[in-house]
């Protein structure tokens, strides 16, 4: 089993060696463009935002919270290219919500900065429990808020995108949009289901000239992140450890430049690779290259799985022993 695994380590550090020489040509600039993130006013979304602003980008971040909207902004404001022309400006909404206000707010942005050149849906959250502990509520919101709070937005610019036969929309999923874990049952079941979105909506855009980013990131270390510490179970928490955690200003950088370069994936470490090699399936072709590496790694990559597979299993029996113990002894 080992030899495998460093052999398939092997194969991927050569790849991406490869992939890093090969990609070395320019990214289109974002001077000019009007790049809308949702979710912005922390984390992933306002590392996102800095990004846009540093290429020259004008950009509306959308949120909730108003007073961190204004802190975002002001942030985010002093890392433009050009402080006089530059606009960056915010807008208090709930992207899950209400579906005909989200339109006419989106709208409104581009009557205002300009047409919509990227929209980067970073808004969502993560809820933690076994299915039977997690209350019908937080269901319905984690269900609202990373599906349908990606959905509606893509749904409002998407018809003028085609219009103008330009755009690229960016999704920002997780890693546990390709596997399921323990006590994700339900944030898991909300990103698999932006995979299926990003899949289709693909194949719907592509003739007009518009990209869609499918962005898996790892463990980030965001305030949403801290939150999501508290109520993971033991389990979740000894098979997540095993994996790093990355910052979200490294996730940021790699979602812009595979968005300018129009990558269907976007991920960050070996394990990123691994799993979007794995789980390719039916997902679209960025590159000839990402195609030879899929066809020639997925095989020892199911091996490679199947190893980790059988390791978080242990460790779930392992905790159902101490549950039971300490059942015991109540
Ligand atoms: C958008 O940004 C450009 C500079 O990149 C600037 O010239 C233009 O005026 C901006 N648009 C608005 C509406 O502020
Ligand atoms: C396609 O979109 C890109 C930017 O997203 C733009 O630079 C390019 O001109 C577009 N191509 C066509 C043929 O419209
Ligand atoms: C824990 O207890 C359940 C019954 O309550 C039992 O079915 C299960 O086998 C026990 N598991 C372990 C690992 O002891």
């Amino acid at each position: 089993m080992l030899e495998i695994f460093i052999f398939s380590i092997a194969l991927c550090i050569i790849v991406l060696i490869t992939k890093r020489i090969l990609l070395r040509s320019k990214l289109q600039s974002l001077k000019n463009k009007h790049v809308v993130i949702t979710g912005g006013s922390s984390g992933i979304g306002k590392c996102v935002a800095i990004e846009a602003a540093a290429s020259g980008a004008n950009v509306t971040l959308i949120a909730r919270d108003v007073k961190k909207l204004e802190s975002a902004v002001s942030e985010v404001k002093k890392h433009c290219l050009n402080h006089e022309d530059q606009k960056v400006q915010y807008i208090s909404l709930d992207v899950s919500e209400n579906y005909d206000e989200i339109e006419k707010v989106l709208h409104g942005a581009e009557d205002e900065i300009g047409p919509i050149s990227m929209l980067v849906n970073c808004a969502g959250m993560a809820i933690c429990g076994r299915l039977e502990d997690t209350s019908v509520n937080d269901i319905k919101y984690l269900l609202n808020l990373n599906f349908l709070g990606t959905l509606f937005p893509i749904k409002a610019v998407i018809s003028r995108m085609k219009g103008r036969g330009e755009g690229r929309i960016v999704i920002v999923a997780s890693q546990a949009a390709m596997l399921g874990i323990y006590g994700y049952t339900v944030y898991s079941s909300t990103k698999f289901a932006l995979r299926g979105l990003a899949e289709s909506l693909h194949m719907e855009v592509k003739p007009y000239n518009i990209s869609v980013t499918l962005s898996l990131p790892p463990d980030t270390d965001t305030p949403g992140f801290a939150n999501e510490e508290k109520s993971k179970p033991m389990e979740t928490r000894l098979i997540s450890q095993s994996a790093g955690i990355v910052s979200p200003e490294v996730v940021a950088k790699q979602i812009m430049k595979d968005a300018l370069t129009g990558n269907f994936y976007s991920t960050v470490g070996s394990e990123g690779f691994m799993l979007t090699t794995l789980c390719a399936g039916m997902a679209p072709v960025s590159s000839v290259l990402e195609l030879i590496t899929q066809v020639s790694l997925m095989g020892i990559m199911r091996l490679v799985s199947v190893h980790y597979l059988m390791s978080f299993h242990r460790i779930i029996r392992k905790c159902m022993k101490t549950r039971n113990q300490t059942k015991k002894s109540e």
